[in-house]
């Protein structure tokens, strides 16, 4: 089965049809993501704080990302999966991005990457997709900047903001991104980014009228409490599905509801019979067998 291309997700765009991107970390999450019809996995570095409990993206490492995104590419065969690039896997030039981005195409097998910031980022994205890397961008609040913008605030309010995130997005554009994820701004300010670019984009609190939009796993089937972003809708409570399943197998085990005959296995009668205490035969075979030592 063909995945889903970087050129397919543009020619979404070109036809109007809304691109579906969500995160998954794993092997069983992504494959519930690909049956349900999601176009684009992106294994996000939220894995730090949604997975591996990290209070911000901030610690996550390469081997972390890898050893995540591998198992994603192994649960699906259809969508595009975008390896997320950790803090400081590019920020600190562009043969560390290269070196990094190239780890995520050779060892995970993933069909792009995505990274962080604008125009600053801009000469990384042109030298990895000059290398054949497709790369898509992120801009608005990016929270590897976290400590820089004060929180996870709402970006892009001031006519000047608004005008340096239009910078940033076509820079990326004219850099060769394919796409640019724009989180927490403005509805309308993700619209005119979306009329004025020719690549798509992919909202998180953007907004209706980007081309696509990407949600957290966790976010969305209410798997984590710490935090519950505004633009997230819960569309199922699966953590609470969990806990109460989890509490009924505990009840059940303190009360010799479980296992019953049926979670079982049989034994041969006769089998049995020789470890029994008895004569002849199955006392040899216990001696044997070390059962009365
Ligand atoms: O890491 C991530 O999951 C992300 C999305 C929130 C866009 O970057």
């Amino acid at each position: 089965m063909n995945r889903v291309s970087t050129t397919d997700v543009r020619e979404m765009k070109k036809r109007g049809d809304k691109i579906v991107m969500m995160t998954a970390y794993d092997y069983p999450s992504a494959r519930l993501v690909e049956e349900a019809g999601a176009d684009l996995i992106l294994v996000g570095d939220t894995l730090g704080m949604v997975v591996l409990g990290y209070d911000s993206t901030l610690p996550v490492t390469m081997e972390e990302m890898i050893h995540h995104t591998r198992a994603v590419v192994r649960g699906t065969q259809r969508v595009l999966v975008v390896g997320d690039m950790p803090f400081m896997s590019y920020q600190t030039g562009w043969q560390d991005a290269m070196t990094n981005a190239a780890r995520f195409m050779k060892e995970a097998n993933c069909g792009a990457v995505k990274l962080e910031g604008g125009v600053r980022s801009a000469e990384i994205v042109r030298r990895l997709t000059e290398a054949g890397i497709p790369v898509m961008g992120h801009i608005g609040l990016t929270p590897q900047s976290v400590n820089q913008l004060g929180g996870f605030k709402l970006q892009g309010k001031t006519p000047a903001a608004a005008v340096q995130l239009m910078h940033d997005a076509q820079a990326l554009e004219q850099a060769g991104a394919f796409a640019i994820v724009l989180e927490t701004i403005p509805a309308p300010l993700a619209k005119l980014l979306t009329q004025r670019l020719s690549i798509p984009t992919i909202g998180i609190g953007a907004g209706v009228h980007c081309d696509g939009q990407v949600q957290v796993f966790h976010d969305l089937l209410g798997l984590f409490d710490a935090f519950a972003p505004k633009h997230a809708r819960r569309y199922a409570e699966v953590g609470a599905t969990i806990r109460e399943a989890v509490a009924r197998y505990a009840a059940d085990v303190r009360s010799g509801a479980f296992p019953t005959a049926k979670e079982s296995f049989k034994m041969d009668p006769a089998a049995l019979a020789e470890l029994q205490p008895a004569t002849g035969d199955a006392i040899r075979r216990r001696h044997a067998l070390g059962l009365d030592a």
